[in-house]
């Protein structure tokens, strides 16, 4: 089954393609490479030992996007596509108005024209906001968005969950808690553009020498040790999740489909445990000091992720540790 992956050189889409080939399936990437570097390309190849095809095209584009669709005979869309520094949405609403829903309903509409019906779509926990209850279940409430970035994550959803109602597509939203590490060869990562806004990136670069020091974000939290809490998730659980979540489509009967899932590993781990986690598996001490709260940060987020286990039959294996150990591993060849 020949799968597209829009975004497919981005950090989360590369690690999907590699667990797509490894379960049978064929990845085609679709990329305008606006944010992700050519030389992921070379990277799969090396882990696959084959030319992953890739079409240097914007998503938005109707008539490049369809043509894609019939030269490939695509069966199944993963759509990674998308912006997503949240500073920067704020500052620039339209362009990740644009980018993000335009790219979204540009694919579903080639979807419908060309009668194919299976879709997994990058959403966030982001969509939950500040929970009430922890750990967060699929059926908490989705709060107003804190940022642009996050509402097109929420509309995203809502213009899936209407047209799925409405027309014969499948589909099913995943949404992420946080990704971190790298494929354990050290051939494919994240590949930040400029400095860093996610905490591992910061930390790797750091520690390399990159980044003078790591800012912790807020020790006056209501955590343990003052510091946010998140779920931490091995980039390559969260690929795999979206090979679990492709063969759960295909077995649904209906011809109209959707479901959400949290994939997550249903584990919190603070900034400051995850800086000394670092630190013990590089055995490198890590220079980092307290800063003031950054804007728009939750206090603490973590998956209940029993829906994915239970239907999806999915579960995160990978210890952050093993995350780490991965994420420096990349971090340490790209010099
Ligand atoms: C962020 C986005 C989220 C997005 C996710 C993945 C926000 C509010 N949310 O999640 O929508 O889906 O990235 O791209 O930006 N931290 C530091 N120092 C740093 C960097 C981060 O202390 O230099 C802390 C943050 O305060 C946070 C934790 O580390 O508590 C994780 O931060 P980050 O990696 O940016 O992810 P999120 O903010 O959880």
């Amino acid at each position: 089954m020949k799968i597209l992956v829009t975004g497919g050189a981005g950090f989360i889409g590369s690690h999907t393609v590699v667990s797509l080939e490894e379960a049978g399936y064929e990845a085609v990437i679709l990329d305008d490479f606006s944010n992700s570097d050519k030389s992921v390309i070379g990277g799969l190849q090396k882990i696959l030992n084959k030319t992953v095809p890739s079409y240097a095209i914007d998503c938005r584009n109707y008539a490049e996007v369809r043509k894609v669709f019939r030269e490939e005979n695509i069966e199944g869309v993963i759509h990674f596509a998308a912006s997503k520094a949240v500073g920067e949405s704020m500052e620039q609403p339209l362009l990740y108005y644009q980018n993000n829903l335009g790219s979204l309903m540009t694919i579903i509409d080639v979807m419908l024209a060309e009668g194919i019906s299976n879709l997994i779509f990058s959403s966030s926990c982001t969509v939950y906001g500040e929970v009430d209850e922890l750990p967060v279940t699929e059926n908490a409430p989705v709060k107003p968005a804190a940022s642009v970035y996050g509402n097109t994550k929420q509309i995203g959803e809502e213009i899936i969950r209407d047209t799925t109602a409405a027309q014969p597509i499948k589909a099913i939203s995943l949404r992420y808690f946080n990704p971190v590490g790298a494929h354990p060869s050290g051939l494919i990562g994240e590949l930040p553009i400029g400095k860093p806004n996610n905490l591992v990136p910061f930390v790797t670069q750091t520690a390399i020498g990159k980044r003078a020091k790591v800012t912790v974000f807020g020790n006056d939290y209501p955590t343990p040790d003052g510091t946010c809490i998140r779920d931490y998730i091995h980039v390559m659980d969260l690929a795999e999740a979206h090979v679990a979540a492709l063969k759960y489509l295909a077995k649904q009967s209906e011809d109209k489909f959707y479901d959400v899932f949290n994939i997550g590993t249903g584990n919190g781990n603070s900034v400051l445990e995850l800086i000394h986690s670092f630190e013990k598996v590089s055995r490198k001490p890590l220079t980092f000091e307290t800063g003031p709260r950054r804007e728009g940060d939750i206090t603490a987020v973590w998956a209940d992720a029993s829906k994915a286990n239970k239907e999806l039959g999915w579960k995160a294996k990978r210890t952050l540790d093993e995350a780490l150990e991965d994420a420096w591993r990349w971090e340490q060849q790209l010099v």
